[in-house]
């Protein structure tokens, strides 16, 4: 039987990386959190002094950039060219690069193909924005995750302000949001959108273990959880 692949898709700030995260301790399975792919190849390229959305300046990078992805005790660790950049792609600037990084084309390519790669032999949970329409295509269970813009802003506000890195207002999160929604949805190459086959959820008034328990509904009735 093929191993069991949960696709989890939607817009940034949706809460995706931590609902897959706990899912798949849940489940004792891998997860893959596909993002952060996207993200070492903005930092390398805001590194090397290049706009991210500059496609014909990332493609003079591309070939000598290394992205390796690890894991340790269960957690995922991110090297770029060896080294661990896990915390630091995650600051604004660099999502908003990812953002843009992720809309060329051989960025996608190159990505994808090894995101398939870690997925091939063993149950996974992976999320993104085209892991139900792409990456994997024939996975067993497909989520798509939305929240209203509001809420997801209002998310980060209370993430940054605990982790004390608030640096803007809740109007500025709201328009970053909308802005990388706007580039996610609309770019020519596997824009953000809902499989046929997922499963809408809206999460904008779940807490994360209440969205996490009607997935684990959803992996338990079509079967698959028992055969873990
Ligand atoms: O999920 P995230 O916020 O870490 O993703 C960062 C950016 O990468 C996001 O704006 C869109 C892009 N991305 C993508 O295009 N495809 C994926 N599978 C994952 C992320």
């Amino acid at each position: 039987m093929k191993p069991l692949q949960i696709a989890i898709d939607g817009p940034s700030g949706v809460g995706k990386s931590t609902m897959a995260k706990i899912l798949s301790r849940r489940l004792g399975i891998m997860y893959l959190d596909t993002g952060a792919m996207y993200r070492a190849m903005a930092l390398k390229a805001i590194r090397s002094g290049i706009n991210p959305g500059d496609r014909e300046k990332v493609l003079t990078i591309l070939d000598n950039t290394d992205i390796g992805i690890e894991f340790e005790n269960g957690s995922q660790k991110v090297l770029l060219d060896g080294e661990d950049v896990t915390e630091k792609i995650r600051t604004d600037e660099v999502s908003m690069g990812a953002s843009a990084i992720s809309a060329i084309p051989e960025v996608r390519v190159r990505l994808v193909e090894m995101q398939q790669k870690i997925a091939s032999g063993s149950p996974v949970v992976m999320d993104g924005r085209d892991i139900g329409t792409v990456v994997l295509p024939d996975a067993q269970v497909k989520i798509f995750l939305t929240a209203s813009v509001k809420e997801r802003a209002l998310r980060r506000y209370r993430e940054q302000k605990e982790k004390g890195i608030l640096s803007k207002t809740l109007e500025e999160l709201e328009k970053e949001i909308e802005l990388r929604d706007h580039n996610d949805s609309n770019r020519a190459e596997s824009p953000l959108r809902q499989a046929e086959d997922a499963v809408l959820l809206d999460t904008s008034h779940l807490t994360i273990e209440e969205a996490v328990d009607k997935i684990l509904g959803i992996v338990k009735a079509k079967g698959f959880a028992d055969a873990l």
